[in-house]
């Protein structure tokens, strides 16, 4: 029988797979679900201080896209479809309430070896560490800060941050006033060096980074001449996967194996989180196939991934990196033609 434990920065972790933030994670009922399920971290809904983020909640919207882009129903069974175009918000909930409960909810999930999460979307950075302390002294035992979420162009309720110079700032101030709890910094896809992002998150002080958040983007709907759900969204789905192990694998190049990396965009299941582990993460964050698909996703992916590792014969942690480590130069491939089975017929006629 192989090991699933895996190790964050001092944390061990009973497995790789964390339940991602999501609306799912809004309520005492789905985190308790998604701890019931197995999920070794629930990160709860994300809070932050302004009313107008909380609003965004009320009026986000979601689809899920088949490969023609045809909008398919939302049965909470798996697979889910392959897209997702999605706008949200954060919790509806007074900030001190929220800590609270979360607060309560760790301290259950230790007695099952697991960890509840608070997670924390920067809008203020001084209202923001203000949140930051509160977890802290609620005891909230791990701290997730979302510096990256998609929608920083669209909401002026949260940011995107893409310099390496804000990153260091910013993680290095919650870093200050947050010194007991661990701090995984949550990082934008949407920079042209995520590695760097993540070597500034580390030097200021974050115990593991998360990433890649998801992209933006724009669908127009055939029907009606106008963008799906009217508005630029946030696009995800299993079809982000190699770009989530690209910066994964990247970045373990980059900041050497000894740094914890959390994978989030694109896994929807146990193969897949191996897939991430295989690229350099060290534990996995699922949201889409838990919303759309349901908490029984979480099970189904830990019993894949046992599978996957009792055939290699290897641990959950065995196999963090390997596919990273071995990532070879172009220059390096053999010259064997391949493109000549790679045309239409026409182009070898002549
Ligand atoms: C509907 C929806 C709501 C989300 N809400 C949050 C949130 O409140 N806080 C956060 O940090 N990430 C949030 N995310 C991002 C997810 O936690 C996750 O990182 C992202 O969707 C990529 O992973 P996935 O492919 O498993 O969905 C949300 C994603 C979706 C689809």
């Amino acid at each position: 029988m192989t090991s699933l434990a895996t190790q964050i920065g001092t944390l061990r972790l009973k497995n790789p797979i964390i339940a991602a933030a999501g609306e799912h994670l809004q309520t005492a009922s789905g985190i308790r679900a998604a701890l019931a399920a197995g999920a070794a971290v629930v990160i709860a809904k994300s809070t932050n201080e302004t009313a107008a983020a909380r609003l965004q909640l009320e009026q986000a919207e979601y689809r899920l896209l088949d490969d023609n882009w045809n909008v398919q129903p939302w049965t909470f069974r798996a697979p889910v479809p392959p897209f997702v175009l999605s706008r949200s918000g954060l919790i509806g909930r007074e900030v001190d309430d929220w800590v609270a409960e979360i607060a309560g909810l760790d301290a259950e999930a230790a007695t099952q070896n697991a960890y509840v999460a608070g997670s924390l979307v920067l809008a203020d950075l001084d209202a923001g560490i203000e949140i930051g302390r509160k977890f802290q002294r609620a005891g909230v035992r791990i701290l997730e800060f979302n510096i990256g979420t998609p929608y920083g162009d669209e909401a002026r309720v949260v940011t995107t941050e893409r310099s390496a110079e804000r990153v260091a700032t910013v993680v290095r101030a919650m870093r200050q006033a947050v010194d007991k709890t661990a701090l995984w910094v949550k990082l934008t896809g949407q920079s042209e060096n995520v590695a760097a992002l993540a070597q500034a998150a580390r030097q200021a002080g974050a115990d593991a980074v998360v990433m890649i958040g998801r992209p933006l983007g724009m669908l127009p709907d055939l029907e009606t001449m106008r963008p799906m759900i009217n508005t630029n969204a946030a696009y995800g789905g299993r079809w982000a996967l190699p770009l989530s192990c690209y910066w994964l694998a990247k970045t373990r190049q980059a900041l050497g194996p000894h740094y914890p990396l959390i994978g989030t965009n694109g896994a929807q299941d146990g193969l897949d989180a191996a897939r991430m582990l295989l690229a350099g993460a060290c534990a996995v964050e699922m949201c889409t196939a838990v919303l759309a698909g349901g908490f029984g996703v979480i099970h189904d992916t830990l019993e894949q991934l046992e599978r996957y590792l009792d055939g290699k014969q290897l641990d959950a942690a065995a196999l963090i990196g390997r596919a990273a480590d071995t990532v070879q130069s172009f220059a390096e491939q053999p010259a064997h033609g391949s493109w000549r089975q790679h045309v239409p017929p026409q182009t070898l006629q002549g």
